[in-house]
């Protein structure tokens, strides 16, 4: 530390830091544009003006930029200086002589970065009259809105969709004194991080388009701290809701986890809970000939009760998809031994495997933070652009981690941006990527390997046994192998923080094996190495940690003689063949499902149950790390107000949408007479921490429910919320009582602690003076560091530091191309693949569409050109674990797009993937509209054949 003297008043400082930074964290309001934690500084902007003095006896001094200069012992500068303060009230009325007047229409008003340093900067009445340059405005697609004449120029847009996020098709446009920053012309923007314009850039250029299509303003939001549900990193995220829709999502600052910057699949996946396919009230149908019908709550409980007392055997099938809770209120219900995971057997396998290996062995588990920081990375069988995208992300700046050397030896600070990107130039760490086929993170790599699931792990063993000989050998490895296999190695045995991040995507056991080896094999050499597994759903490894079968070992249990299977949260033909879901189904005499959404497993439920969609519920989600995180409720799903318009007293009639605990524990009510099991959240965490000894950490999640500050709640509406009674003016002029919560700290109203509460319960960042997501500074200790307080989220799992692991021995044969078959290989996209974002308009716009992918040379091959179509029938085969023989059509009009199936046959549109390797095909991984296809476990085996334009298919 060093001291600075700031209005001739010492203060402490890092030494070297960037000075703005430094007097933010001190909690000077020092206005700002172009500077952003993330990015560093460029000083382009000129509003950070300060007067920096040469000694005490300097009165004159002189204007730098604090963003420009370091934070050097004995410094003196001033905020307050009248020619500063003048400077930067001079940069704010420049920049606004072309801004419109526009904030009462601005989607951006009222959070706005360029609003809150105009008034900070004082800068009042306009002067200028003349016309405004002004601009076209670009369609960017269902997810950014552009409006261009808003740009005050800062270049931050450019430089975190260029620089940061690795994007090409946005930049800035430059005629004379015109600057534009947008697309060569009108377009979808490509990067799938485009999203965080919206929060980087000041001022209202660009913006949310999902929320203009239900547009509020931001401070009629009623918000909750939660955790995204699209992937398995759990990145840290603030809905907001009004009129019980939900409006929007936002970045929730988490240091340890997403920082400041979503996918858009997380900050735009949110509209499936406004969606038509939710289920909002409980259906019911006696008997199968039937169709479900709407049922109130009550009745379909009492007939719930009805077939419980009868002295059913109950078998439960759980979600990785549903929280820790809700899956322990299904296995508190069924018995632990009827308790499933409602998980494929090979992917539970993958799953458990991946939770043996964090556990039992000596590598740490990185945080998305420490992510970054790694200076040399392997990925090996994970296409992690797709399959947890923020994770490529931060791969983007890992590479940068040993070229920044270079700016460190000139004696550049590193938060000086440009500076050191010119000294980088191009130069790149060492990133290795041995996927199957291309990915979008390729561009940074210093080499690729591509090849089946056998072959790459083949190779990561081959890299293991070249760091420690001890580790089993790979016979008949070609050279070229051979040779990549030592020199990634090498480069992870020189690193500093080597990194080793697999996953359970390509579907291959022996590769999530390999990357172990790998990653023990640095460990056995004192190497820190670190090892990441991606898992594909928000609550993988929490559900695998709660115990349970697969759903093939469900199956068994339903043939023997149970009566009632009680699903949650899960559509099971997304997660193995629909013959062998049918079989199960069918097996049981009622089926109860319980879930927020219609899928093609409750359709053929018999009583369906409404549950609460993560904005509505409370609970706990454990990330790919071991991490486990609470989410909370945003807003309760209403059913009506009823009172009349002259009456005083209005009521609020809940809905019939309760959380999946909830029903979980009136199910028990009703068969068993259970009273009063649990009453809120905490005495199901409770009882779960209690059962379940490694998921005890849950408990400190977040506070519970009993938790105040000055004796208060945390209110998820701001201070300025409006409206509450004219809401309900139809009804009755009198408010009505705002809804309790009796689950949580957090208060459904805008009365409450007015101050910073503990960070996981942190429902919006605001401070006075700064309505813009850069308030976040105010919650922090040290601007770009964690939240004061520290970062939300229990570890659940602690490695065995310098233990010794002993290595995985089994090695899969090479790959061999079949003549007339190929090997069907699963490829991911963020948009499509994941089963809930899919159905939010924006994000289904964008979703790739059925295809059958094959390298050009195949193809040819096999007589196919670009626009043909190929015929696919899918071989069952052991090996595989694929078994289609019972395959039923069951593609509804609705989702079929371009496929046409017929029991294992499909036809699908060619597309060209130049990277597959020969005898291998990509099919899209879980996309809706793929019919039976959606469940089968790839990879598989199959046989193409080109269908004949205006032919059909041959069976
Ligand atoms: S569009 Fe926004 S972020 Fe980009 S330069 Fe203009 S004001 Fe800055
Ligand atoms: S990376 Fe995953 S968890 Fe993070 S925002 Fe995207 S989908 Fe959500
Ligand atoms: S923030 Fe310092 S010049 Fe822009």
């Amino acid at each position: 530390m060093t001291t600075i003297h700031i209005d001739n008043r010492p203060y402490p400082a890092k030494d070297g830091e960037n000075l703005l930074q430094e007097c933010l964290s001190l909690g000077f309001n020092l206005p700002y544009f172009c500077w952003h934690p993330a990015l560093g500084a460029v000083g382009a902007c000129r509003q950070c003006a300060i007067k920096q003095f040469k000694n005490e006896e300097d009165k004159h001094g002189k204007i730098v930029m604090a963003c420009m200069t370091a934070a050097k012992d004995g410094i003196r500068i001033s905020i307050d200086d009248p020619e500063a303060r003048e400077f930067r009230a001079s940069v704010a009325e420049w920049l606004m002589v072309n801004h419109p007047h526009d904030c009462p229409v601005c989607d951006e008003g009222g959070e706005c970065h360029l609003q809150d340093m105009t008034v900070m900067n004082g800068h009042i009445y306009r002067r200028y009259h003349g016309r405004k340059r002004t601009f076209h405005n670009q369609n960017l697609g269902p997810l950014v809105n552009h409006e261009m004449n808003r740009c005050i120029q800062c270049y931050r847009c450019t430089r975190f969709y260029r620089e940061y996020a690795g994007g090409r098709d946005l930049d800035a446009l430059v005629l004379r004194n015109q600057v534009y920053f947008g697309r060569h012309e009108d377009g979808v923007l490509e990067n799938e991080f485009s999203g965080n314009l919206v929060e980087i850039c000041p001022t209202g250029v660009f913006t949310d388009k999902t929320l203009k299509r239900h547009y509020t303003r931001k401070w009629d939001l009623q918000t909750a701290p939660s955790v995204c549900v699209h992937c398995g990193l759990g990145c840290n995220t603030i809905p907001g809701e009004r009129y019980g829709t939900l409006r929007r999502i936002r970045n929730r600052f988490n240091g340890a986890v997403n920082g400041y910057f979503l996918c858009d699949r997380g900050r735009y996946g949110y509209e499936f809970v406004n969606s038509g396919r939710r289920v909002r009230q409980p259906l019911l149908r006696k008997n199968r000939t039937q169709l479900l019908q709407p049922a109130s709550k009550r009745g379909a409980l009492q007939h719930l009760g009805e077939m419980l007392s009868a002295g059913a055997r109950v078998i439960g099938i759980g979600s990785p998809r549903a929280s820790i809770e809700a899956n322990f209120a299904l296995r508190t219900l069924v018995g632990r031994d009827q308790f499933y995971l409602g998980i494929s057997e090979r992917d539970l396998r993958l799953l458990a495997s991946v939770l043996d290996i964090l556990k039992k062995g000596p590598a740490r588990t990185p945080s998305l933070h420490e992510v970054e920081l790694a200076d040399a990375v392997l990925v090996l069988g994970e296409d992690v652009a797709n399959t947890a995208p923020r994770l490529g992300l931060a791969l983007r700046q890992s590479v940068r981690r040993q070229p920044e050397e270079i700016a460190k030896k000139m004696g550049i600070p590193l938060w000086n941006d440009h500076a050191v990107r010119e000294a980088m130039q191009e130069e790149h760490g060492p990133l290795f990527i041995a996927t199957l086929a291309n990915t979008r993170i390729d561009d940074i790599a210093t080499r690729t390997f591509r090849g089946p699931p056998a072959e790459l792990a083949r190779l990561g063993l081959t890299i293991a046994h070249a760091l420690d000989p001890i580790a089993p050998q790979v016979p008949g490895l070609s050279n070229t192998a051979q040779a990549l296999a030592g020199a990634i190695a090498e480069k992870l045995k020189a690193a500093e923080r080597p990194l080793v991040i697999s996953g359970i995507g390509c579907g291959d056991k022996a590769v999530v094996e390999a990357a172990a080896n790998v990653t023990w094999a640095l460990c056995n050499m004192g190497r820190p190495a670190e090892l990441c597994y991606v898992v594909p759903e928000c609550n993988s490894l929490g559900a695998t940690m709660l115990g349970g079968g697969s759903l093939e070992t469900a199956l068994e249990a339903m043939n023997d003689a149970a009566d009632i299977l009680v699903i949650l949260e899960n559509d099971l033909y997304r997660r193995a063949d629909a013959a062998l879901v049918d079989r199960l189904l069918a097996a049981a005499r009622h089926i109860v499902m319980i879930d927020h959404i219609k899928h093609a497993t409750s359709a053929k439920a018999d009583v369906v149950l409404p549950a609460a969609a993560f904005a509505e519920a409370d609970g706990t989600l454990v990330n790919n790390e071991g991490r486990a995180q609470r989410f909370f409720q945003v807003f309760v799903p209403r059913g009506e107000i009823e009172g009349d318009i002259r009456g005083d007293t209005p009521r609020d009639i809940p809905g019939d949408i309760q959380e999946s605990w909830r029903w979980m524990r009136d199910i028990m009510v009703v068969g068993r007479g259970d009273e009063g099991q649990w009453s809120s959240l905490d005495d199901v965490t409770a009882a779960c921490a209690a059962a379940i000894p490694s998921l005890e950490p849950i408990l400190r999640a977040a506070p519970s429910a009993a938790f105040r500050m000055d004796g208060q709640k945390i209110p998820r509406e701001s201070h300025r919320y409006s409206g509450r009674t004219a809401m309900h003016a139809n009804v009755s002029i009198h408010e009505p009582e705002q809804p309790q919560d009796l689950d949580t700290a957090l208060a459904f109203s805008m009365e409450g602690y007015a101050g910073h509460p503990p960070p996981s319960l942190i429902p919006r960042f605001w401070a006075p003076g700064w309505n813009s997501i850069q308030a976040l500074n105010k919650f922090q200790d040290e601007v770009g560091g964690p939240l004061s307080g520290g970062d939300p989220g229990e570890p659940l799992i602690e490695p065995t530091p310098g233990k010794k692991a002993a290595y995985f021995e089994n090695i899969p044969a090479g790959f061999e191309p079949r003549v007339g078959e190929w090997l069907l290989l699963p490829l991911h996209h963020i948009f499509g693949s994941e089963e809930l974002s899919i159905l939010a308009p924006g994000i289904a716009e964008l979703s790739v569409q059925p295809y059958l992918a094959l390298n050009p040379e195949d193809a040819s091959n096999l007589g196919l050109t670009a626009g043909d179509e190929v015929q696919l029938r899918l071989r069952p085969e052991a090996d595989a674990q694929v078994d289609v023989k019972d395959a039923q059509v069951d593609v509804k009009a609705d989702d079929s797009a371009n496929v046409t199936t017929t029991a294992e046959i499909f036809r699908l549109p060619l597309r060209f993937e130049p990277e597959l390797l020969h005898g291998t095909a990509g099919l899209p991984a879980g996309l809706t509209g793929m019919g039976n296809l959606g469940g089968v476990a790839l990879p598989a085996w199959g046989e193409l054949k080109k269908v004949e334009k205006g032919k059909q298919m041959e069976g």
